[in-house]
């Protein structure tokens, strides 16, 4: 780092994915394609409907203004109708219900809300990247929670002396990387705990429709969850809207007002046409998504399929848009994602930076057409030969 950057500003982790793109812009400039399956960005348009909001909105000069909380009620109060429809529990727009600027910002404010510095916060061991630096900026002790054989995270592996020093606890599901997912009781287990050690639970929920069978299970649907629980949902999957930065947190009111009070002297909320963007992608049917959600399904077949043919079964994973690989024992999953984009122009993303339950593995993002990702199988079991 250097001489003007804070002590927070240098505990932020540099990220081996910086290493995964200098590797295939190398390739590229050597004349290489690459098949990249490195980043979890959809490959699918968004609705149309919620662009065609977008573009009205953009039209129209009084949607250019500071978009302070009144002007972001609407759209809290169709988030808030959208769960309440779906999933059966209400909340209150003007309580329980907050604009994020995509569920990274909110996760982010959200540390920086709940914690103190030196405050112990529970994690898995293996998470999105962006929850390590969070943490560091926080200036939060991190617990690696290890992960049991589904990949959740093993809250009965916390000791005593953490466990009563632990302010919150953040969780995902359906997970990336490792796809995993959480059940009822897995839930109820997880908030029993919080109340136990008087933890808030922070849910990182985008990948809420990522579902290939049955209906999602957001953690606030469970009962008496609000007491304790802070879910964060995002436009980014579900509607293919990563670039325009759109989510919204729900739950527990005094994290809620917590998180609203960092936010307030560092943002102005989203900008007012998103907002309706938005507000339309909610109220759209919900065959919708499932429809694209099942274009993920076949790929993930496909792939899972092709990587069968070339000698390597992996069970096939139940949700979202990874697919978590373990390596032979023994190799260095950096070394190898590196080695791959040079030499067989395919990049997954390593392990490691996802933490350091990672290493060995490597994640796969169902981001391009069966035919690409068969394609993709049968170069790295060449490159493994
Ligand atoms: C677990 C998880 N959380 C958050 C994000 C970021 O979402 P957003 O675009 O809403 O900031 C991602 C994106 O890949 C993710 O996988």
């Amino acid at each position: 780092m250097n001489r003007f950057a804070s002590r927070r500003a240098r505990a932020v982790p540099e990220s081996v994915f910086l290493l995964m793109d200098q590797a295939k812009a190398r390739r590229r400039a050597a004349g290489g394609e690459v098949i990249d399956l490195s980043i979890g960005s959809s490959d699918l348009p968004p609705p149309k409907e919620a662009m065609e909001a977008l573009a009205e909105a953009a039209l129209e000069p009084s949607t250019y203004g500071y978009c302070l909380k009144s002007c972001t009620r609407p759209f809290l109060e169709a988030a808030t109708k959208w769960f309440a429809r779906r999933f059966g529990v209400d909340f209150d727009p003007d309580t329980e219900a907050l604009t994020l600027i995509g569920t990274q910002e909110g996760l982010g404010h959200l540390l920086l809300a709940v914690l103190d510095p030196g405050d112990v916060l529970l994690m898995p061991e293996v998470a999105y990247p962006s929850y390590w630096g969070a943490a560091a900026v926080a200036g939060a002790e991190v617990w690696p929670v290890p992960l049991d054989a589904d990949y959740r995270p093993d809250l009965e592996a916390v000791p005593k002396e953490v466990k009563s020093r632990a302010r919150a606890l953040i969780l995902n599901f359906p997970n990336n990387p490792t796809a995993a997912v959480a059940d009822h009781a897995y839930f109820e287990r997880a908030l029993a705990f919080a109340e136990a050690h008087d933890l808030l639970v922070i849910h990182d929920n985008p990948y809420v429709d990522f579902l290939f069978e049955g209906e999602a299970l957001p953690l606030l649907a469970v009962e008496g969850a609000r007491a304790r629980a802070i879910e964060l949902f995002s436009f980014s999957k579900s509607y293919h809207l990563g670039g325009v930065r759109l989510g919204f947190a729900l739950g527990n009111a005094d994290a809620i007002a917590a998180l609203e009070r960092v936010k307030a002297p560092i943002d102005f909320n989203q900008y007012a046409g998103i907002l309706r963007m938005g507000i339309r992608a909610l109220n759209l049917p919900l065959e919708r998504v499932r429809r694209d959600v099942a274009v993920f399904k076949k790929r993930r077949d496909a792939l899972l399929a092709a990587l069968r043919r070339y000698g390597v079964a992996l069970p096939a994973p139940k949700a979202s848009l990874y697919l978590w690989m373990p390596l032979p024992k023994g190799m260095d999953d950096v070394e190898f994602a590196l080695r791959l984009v040079e030499q067989a122009g395919v990049a997954l993303a390593p392990g490691q930076g996802f933490g350091p339950g990672g290493k060995g593995y490597v994640r796969f993002a169902l981001v391009q057409p069966p035919e690409v990702l068969e394609e993709a199988a049968r170069r790295i079991a060449a490159f493994l030969d």
